[in-house]
C-alpha cells in the first residue's frame, strides 16, 4: 500500500512544488505542508516562493490570491469545491451597484472574496491587518467595506470612523458562534483568556462582557499569543481545525473550543489523497484572466505594501 506522505513529499521534491496550508486544514494536510498560515501569511509566502508549482491547501479565494501572486507559476487546489460561504456573499454586479451609490467611496475588500471582486477594490485586507488597512486611508474618505458584517463592525469600533458602510455578508460557521454560550463557556472556564476571531458575530457583545480576558485574532495571531500569553487555558472561538497548530505550537497549555461543532465544511474537503492526486495529475489548476489577475492585483499589492 502506498504511503500517502512519503509519495507526497517525494513528487514535491521531483516537481520543486511547494503546498501551503491554511491553520483549518485537516491534520494530515497540515503535516505534509511547506507552510501553515492564517491568510495573510500565506499571501506573503505565495508572493515569496522559488518553486514552480503552488498547491494550495485551503479554499479558493486563497488559491487565487496565491495564482494573482504568481502569474506565470502554475498554482493548483485538490478540490475545486472548496468554497467559502464568505465569499459567496457578494457577487461582481452587486459591488458595482454598491460603488455607484457611493461614487466616492474607497472600496476595501476583506481577502475572503473572490479574485473577480477584487478587480473592483482598492484595498485589500485580512483579519490581522484590517484595522492597519483602515488606519492608512485618510479620515475623511468614505469606506465601502466588504463582505463580512462583523468584521466591517468590529474595524469601525476599532478606528471610530463613523464613515464606513459595511456590506452584511457573514461565514456561516463564524456566524454561528452564540453570544449566551460563550457567556456560559466563560463562567465554567474563568481562568482562561477567550481568543476570538473577528468573523464572529458575537464579537461586540462578548468585548462588552468580558474582563480584560478576551482577544480579537487571526487564526495566526491566536498561536502566537497562546505561546506569549501568561494564561495556561484558553477557549478558542472559530473553526476548529485551528486546534491542532494551537496544541502543536503550545503542547503544555489547555485549549477549548468554543463550540466543537465549528467545522468550515469547504476547508475539509482537502484530504491526502487529493493532495497526493493534485501533485500526481497536476490537478486542479486555477485559471484566471490576465486581465482579472491585473486588476485583482492591486488591492493586494497595496496591502502587502501596508503591512
Ligand atoms: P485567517 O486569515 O484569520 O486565517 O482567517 C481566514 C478565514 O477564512 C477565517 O474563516
Ligand atoms: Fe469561508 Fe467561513 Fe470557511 Fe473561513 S470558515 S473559509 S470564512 S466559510
Amino acid at each position: 500500500m502506498l504511503n500517502l506522505k512519503d509519495e507526497i513529499i517525494k513528487l514535491k521534491k521531483k516537481l520543486n512544488a511547494v503546498i501551503l496550508a491554511h491553520n483549518y486544514q485537516i491534520p494530515d494536510v497540515q503535516d505534509v505542508a511547506d507552510f501553515v498560515g492564517d491568510s495573510l501569511e500565506l499571501s506573503r509566502k505565495a508572493s515569496e516562493t522559488n518553486a514552480d508549482i503552488i498547491v494550495f491547501c485551503g479554499v479558493m479565494f486563497m488559491a487565487e490570491t496565491a495564482k494573482i501572486l504568481n502569474k506565470n507559476k502554475k498554482v493548483l487546489i485538490p478540490d475545486l469545491n472548496a468554497g467559502c460561504s464568505l465569499a459567496d456573499s457578494i457577487n461582481l454586479e452587486q459591488l458595482r451597484n454598491w460603488k455607484k451609490e457611493h461614487p466616492d467611496a474607497v472600496v476595501v475588500c476583506y481577502i475572503n472574496t473572490s479574485a473577480e471582486v477584487k478587480t473592483e477594490c482598492d484595498y485589500c485586507c485580512t483579519s490581522s491587518n484590517a484595522i492597519k488597512v483602515i488606519n492608512s486611508i485618510p479620515e475623511d474618505k468614505e469606506i465601502l467595506f466588504l463582505p463580512d458584517m462583523y468584521l466591517g463592525m468590529w474595524i469601525k469600533r476599532q478606528t471610530k470612523r463613523n464613515n464606513i458602510h459595511i456590506w452584511p455578508g457573514e461565514c456561516h460557521v463564524h456566524a454561528g458562534f452564540k453570544y449566551e454560550d460563550l457567556v456560559n463557556k466563560m463562567k465554567e472556564h474563568p481562568d482562561a483568556e477567550v481568543m476570538l476571531h473577528p468573523e464572529c458575530g458575537c464579537t461586540t457583545q462578548c468585548l462588552y462582557y468580558s474582563n480584560g480576558n478576551l482577544k480579537v485574532l487571526s487564526t495566526s495571531g491566536m498561536i502566537r499569543n497562546a505561546k506569549e500569553s501568561p494564561y495556561k487555558k484558553f477557549i478558542v472561538v472559530t473553526e476548529t481545525g485551528i486546534l491542532y497548530p494551537l496544541k502543536k505550537a503550545n503542547p503544555e497549555k489547555e485549549f477549548i473550543p468554543a463550540d466543537e461543532n465549528a467545522v468550515c465544511k469547504y476547508m475539509k474537503m482537502i484530504t491526502l489523497e487529493k493532495v497526493y492526486e493534485s501533485l500526481l495529475e497536476l490537478k486542479y489548476e486555477v485559471v484566471l484572466s490576465e486581465e482579472v489577475i491585473e486588476k485583482a492585483y492591486i488591492p493586494i499589492k497595496r496591502m502587502l505594501e501596508i503591512n
